[in-house]
Parts: C-alpha cells; structure tokens; sequence
C-alpha cells in the first residue's frame, strides 16, 4: 500500500511537473526571443543582444519585448554615436575618416529618432511603427557604406555597424510581426 501510494505520489508531482511547464512554455520568454531570433541571419547574437537588457527575461509578451528591444537599441546606437563624437575630436583620427564620421553621426541620430517612433507608434499605429523600424534598418547601411568608400579599414567602426545593423534587423522583424 505504502508503495502504491508512493507511486501515486511520484506520478502526481511528474504530472504538475508537467503540466505546469507546459501551461507556461508557450509565452515564455526564450520562446518569444526565439521566434524573433530565427527571423534574423545570426541567431547567436541576436539572442545575446537581446539578453543584454536583464528585463528581457521578463518580457510576457511581443509588444513588451518590442519595446524593450528598442529601448536597448536606442542606447546601444547613442553610445555608438557618442563613441563617433570622441573620435571627430581625437588628434589620432584620420582626417580623411572625418568625412564618414560625420555622415555616421547623423544617420545614427536619424536612426535614434525612428526607434524612437517606432516605439510610440507601437500602440496607436502599427503600420506606421513597422515602416519606421524598416527606415532605421535601411539607415543603418549609411555609415557602413560610407566607411567602405574610404577604403580604410577601422575595425572600431565596423564593429559599431555590425551592432545597429543587428538592432536594425532585429526592430523590424518584431514590428513586423506584431502587425501581424
Ligand atoms: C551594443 O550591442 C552589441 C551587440 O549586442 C554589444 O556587443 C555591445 O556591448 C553593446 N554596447 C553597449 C554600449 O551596450
Ligand atoms: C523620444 O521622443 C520623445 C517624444 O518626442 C522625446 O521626449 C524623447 O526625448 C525621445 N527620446 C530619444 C532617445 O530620442
Ligand atoms: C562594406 O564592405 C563589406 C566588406 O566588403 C561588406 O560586407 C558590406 O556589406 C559593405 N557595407 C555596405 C553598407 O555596403
């Protein structure tokens, strides 16, 4: 008897073990952040950049982890920008690079104001939301072009490209999920 009602016991906890998983898996973050990662060409660093914001773990559903996306993007593109400022302002820099850092700068404070709207725009306008992301995507090759037809090669600001091209990437395939 002991032993049966020990089994049942076992069986019990398997059983809630389970279910309550299962009740939890579908929304769950790393489901939410997998979904929107798959969409991108680098999976590893899409899910990297978007664990570097702690409050993504806690993200319950599309929109919030949209906006927490955009929040980090948002930071990580004007400490870009700010990085590009110091460097218009270092003795050290080639003065032929001044030319792209100046184009870079503007289209990284172009792309801060999109993100910008895109966020706001994620609760009354979708459209308009999913539009903006796509714009700041598209900006996102200015400075990168820029920087290729100077022919010099500036490891500090390719890395800087690499990073809003994934912000980029990832802002829009979100939108554009959420409009469905
Ligand atoms: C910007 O994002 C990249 C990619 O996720 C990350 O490696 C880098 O540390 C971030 N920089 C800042 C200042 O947050
Ligand atoms: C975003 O837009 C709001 C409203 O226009 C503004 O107050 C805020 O400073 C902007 N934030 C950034 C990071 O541009
Ligand atoms: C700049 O050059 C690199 C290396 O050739 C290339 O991968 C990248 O797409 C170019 N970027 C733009 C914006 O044209």
């Amino acid at each position: 008897m002991k032993q049966v009602a020990a089994a049942i016991a076992f069986f019990l906890v398997i059983v809630h073990t389970c279910s309550s998983t299962n009740s939890i898996a579908p929304n769950s973050p790393p489901t939410l952040v997998d979904g929107v990662c798959k969409q991108t060409e680098n999976y590893a660093d899409c899910v990297s950049a978007l664990q570097l914001n702690p409050r993504t773990s806690a993200a319950s559903d599309l929109k919030s982890l949209a906006r927490i996306v955009l929040e980090t993007a948002i930071a990580n593109t004007t400490n870009s920008k700010d990085y590009f400022e110091l460097m218009t302002k270092s003795k050290r820099t080639a003065p032929s690079l001044m030319p792209t850092l100046k184009n870079c700068i503007s289209s990284y404070a172009r792309t801060v104001a999109l993100f910008n709207s895109t966020i706001m725009e994620l609760d009354s306008d979708i459209t308009a939301a999913t539009y903006d992301a796509l714009l700041a995507y598209l900006g996102s090759w200015y400075c990168g072009d820029s920087l290729n037809s100077t022919r010099l090669d500036v490891p500090s600001i390719k890395i800087r490209v690499y990073y809003l091209d994934l912000y980029g990437i990832i802002g829009y395939r979100i939108t554009k999920q959420l409009s469905g």
